[in-house]
């Protein structure tokens, strides 16, 4: 497996299981972007080792739970980099409490870092792919059609009208393929 000329965010990625993350990544070929929250020191210290690994590396101090700080984390790695391939929502946080002793602050706190850090880390991540991305892809979708572009939903909604109508009415054990043609052009489909 090779992740040569991709880009990785892991949160949290200077301890436990995001460095072990950063450095398999890293293995790979991925270029990185380690968030952290402290620990500048360990931060620089596992950039060391990805550049000894032969692939570049810059650490980003972002809170994950506030959604200015995952904005700012992104458009760093895009800057440094040029783009984003993998994101890898890893910062979490526990309180060792019971349910019984769990007070407000905890828990706004446990799920701010675990959750939402996760749900606009995606949000935003998934943002940026499709900025760089999705172009490219319709144009090849479109190019593999033969009337070269998607349908509109009126010309969906148009056959479905005549199925249901007198027109058809000795129409019978047939598929009718909507599809600018791409199922003649595509074998297998
Ligand atoms: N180790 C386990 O057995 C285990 C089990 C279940 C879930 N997890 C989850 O796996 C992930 C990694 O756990 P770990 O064991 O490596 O623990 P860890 O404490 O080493 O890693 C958590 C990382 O998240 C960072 N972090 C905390 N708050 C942050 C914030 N607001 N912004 C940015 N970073 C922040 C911490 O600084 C740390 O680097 C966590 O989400 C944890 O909840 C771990």
């Amino acid at each position: 497996m090779t992740l040569k000329g991709k880009v990785a965010i892991v949160t949290g990625g200077n301890t436990g299981i995001g460095k072990a993350v950063v450095l398999a990544l890293a293995e790979a070929g991925a270029n990185i972007v380690i968030d952290y929250i402290a620990d500048e020191a360990a931060t620089e210290e596992l950039e060391k080792q990805i550049v000894a690994l032969g692939d570049q590396a810059i650490g980003v101090m972002a809170d994950v739970s506030k959604v200015d700080d995952l904005r700012r984390l992104i458009a760093a790695g895009v800057d440094a980099f040029g783009r984003l391939d993998i994101m890898v929502n890893n910062a979490g946080v526990e309180t060792r409490t019971s349910v019984l002793e769990t007070t407000e602050q905890q828990y706004d706190k446990v799920l701010d870092i675990n959750l939402k850090s996760a749900f606009f880390g995606t949000q935003l991540a998934a943002k940026q792919m499709i900025a760089q991305g999705n172009a490219d892809k319709m144009k090849t979708l479109n190019a593999a059609i033969p009337l070269g572009r998607m349908a509109q939903p009126q010309e969906i909604g148009s056959v479905v009208a005549f199925l249901a109508g007198d027109g058809a009415s000795y129409l019978t054990a047939t598929t009718i393929f909507a599809d600018g043609g791409i199922m003649q052009s595509s074998p297998g489909l």
